[in-house]
């Protein structure tokens, strides 16, 4: 079986390809994203989503926007590549991924100052290039360290979609579950659908069928009483930040996860690699929650299930409290309050 590729470079090397994430379970597309606008917009639709996965697709999109424009001057085309990352990097305000990998970029832009255009772009195309290869290294290592954790039998309690389709690679909530299945132990995964957008339902069911692994599709209601029956093992999420404190922003509903893993005493982690990890945020308080459209929320496949105008509140995301969580699995090891994340780590 092909692996999933949510962001890869095209073939012709021009474009940035994403599978469509907007159009699953129903349809699979595959999409070549060229100019900054149809990269802004799909992102900001969600037709590429996943922390990890949008810090990637927006470095090769960068490299892709940049095509056009090489043989310009010189400092005009290093201020438009400042510009086109600066807009790449605020399309959406809580995954730090994004201006991380646009930081990178620019930081490059910075010390070659003295490059013509065609030396600047390809020292950015191979540094997209690094970017694409360190996230898939990086699942695979969340994977390996998170293995432990998944036994032969488990009951995975999944949110959001943290897998392969939020990442270049195989995932970071899901990398240990997809090694653990290969590996031939049996695990069953339990996925959160995940209102308003079904990341869980559309996209975590969709590629767990795909890969012959178990999985139960929740309502986000559903999971506390699931463990209350003792029916879960173990809670694994993704992030789109982690603070310095171990604080961690994920899919509106994590928070409500984590508080019922707490009373139900099953242990939660959080699934992140280092580029999620943001040191420079001192607590959860800090991070920036997106707010998105309330017809998300009114609306489902464009039929409405409220009142046309009903007061809605629709945050994307949640922060979960560090006390919360009962360890981080990074790809530089297993990280346990207090969360110092420092490498390497004692
Ligand atoms: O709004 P989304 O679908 O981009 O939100 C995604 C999540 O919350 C994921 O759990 C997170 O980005 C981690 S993905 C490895």
């Amino acid at each position: 079986m092909q692996p999933i590729r949510a962001v890869q470079w095209s073939p012709t090397g021009d474009a940035v390809r994403i599978i469509d994430q907007r159009r699953l379970p129903g349809e699979y597309i595959e999409r070549d994203l060229r100019t900054l606008d149809e990269l802004c917009d799909a992102i900001a639709t969600l037709a590429v989503r996943g922390a990890p996965a949008i810090g990637v697709a927006a470095a090769i999109g960068l490299v892709a926007s940049l095509l056009p424009f090489v043989n310009e001057d010189p400092r005009l085309f290093r201020e438009r590549a400042r510009a086109h990352a600066s807009m790449l990097a605020g399309v959406r305000p809580t995954a730090v991924n994004l201006p991380w990998a646009m930081a990178r970029m620019s930081a490059l832009v910075q010390s070659l100052h003295a490059a013509s255009g065609p030396q600047l772009l390809d020292a950015l195309r191979r540094e997209a290039t690094a970017i694409l290869d360190e996230d898939r290294a990086m699942c695979n290592a969340i994977g390996a360290n998170g293995l432990a954790f998944v036994v032969d039998g488990a009951r995975v309690l999944t949110h959001c979609n943290a897998g392969a389709l939020a990442t270049a690679g195989i995932g970071t909530a899901l990398a240990p579950v997809y090694l653990a299945h290969a590996a031939g132990r049996v695990v069953h995964v339990f996925a959160n659908e995940t209102r308003p957008l079904l990341q869980g339902s559309r996209l975590t069911a969709w590629e767990l069928a795909r890969a012959g692994i178990a999985c139960t599709i929740l309502t986000d209601a559903m999971a506390a009483a699931l463990m209350r029956a003792g029916e879960i093992d173990i809670v694994l999420v993704g992030a789109d930040r982690v603070a310095a404190n171990g604080d961690t922003a994920n899919k509106i509903g994590t928070y409500a996860v984590a508080v019922a893993a707490r009373h139900h005493h099953v242990p939660f982690y959080v699934c992140a690699p280092w580029s999620t990890i943001d040191h420079a945020t001192s607590n959860g308080d800090a991070i920036v929650i997106e707010q998105r459209d309330p017809d998300e929320i009114r609306l489902v496949h464009g039929a409405a299930i409220a009142p046309r105008d009903a007061v809605v509140r629709n945050p994307a995301f949640d922060v979960t409290p560090a006390a919360l969580i009962t360890g981080v699995i990074t790809d530089k090891g297993v990280y346990r309050a207090p969360y110092l994340f420092t490498y390497p780590h004692g």
